[in-house]
């Protein structure tokens, strides 16, 4: 990660309070410790922050277009397939892209098990 990039996480923190209205308004709630933990069994190094950064990445690039998806709304492998390119639309970096998929999917996850 570059120095510029961890600035940009860094003011996306800053500015995640202000940013839990629009989280809230979407009906997508702040990540839980549940879903770090869920989150570390496939990726060692996704922390609180990292989920966070996700849904505020999420939050403020995905819906402009058209609304914020819920993260059941797709298969696993249909985020997959269309994040690289609504990436692309958003104008969002790699890294930027991977945080949106690794909270899209722990969210994903999280949802299904406590359904059951
Ligand atoms: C510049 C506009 C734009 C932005 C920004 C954008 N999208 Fe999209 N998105 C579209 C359009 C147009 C479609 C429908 C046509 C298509 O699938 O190409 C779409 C479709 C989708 C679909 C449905 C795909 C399907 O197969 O039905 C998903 C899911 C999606 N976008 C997710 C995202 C995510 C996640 C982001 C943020 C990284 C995002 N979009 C940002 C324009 C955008």
């Amino acid at each position: 990660m570059t120095i510029s990039t961890l600035t940009k996480y860094g003011a996306c923190f800053l500015f995640s309070g202000l940013l839990s209205c629009v989280a809230c308004r979407s009906g997508l709630q702040r990540p839980s410790l549940q879903e770090v933990l869920l989150a570390q069994k496939r990726w060692h190094e996704c922390d609180l922050n990292s989920l966070k950064a996700g849904l505020t990445l999420y939050t403020t690039h995905c819906g402009q277009c058209h609304e914020l998806y819920k993260p059941l709304a797709y298969s696993e492998d249909s985020w997959l397939d269309c994040l690289p390119e609504m990436a692309k639309r958003a104008r969002i970096t790699p890294e930027e892209q991977l945080l949106i998929r690794r909270f899209l999917l722990t969210r994903r996850t999280y949802t299904l098990e406590k359904k059951k």
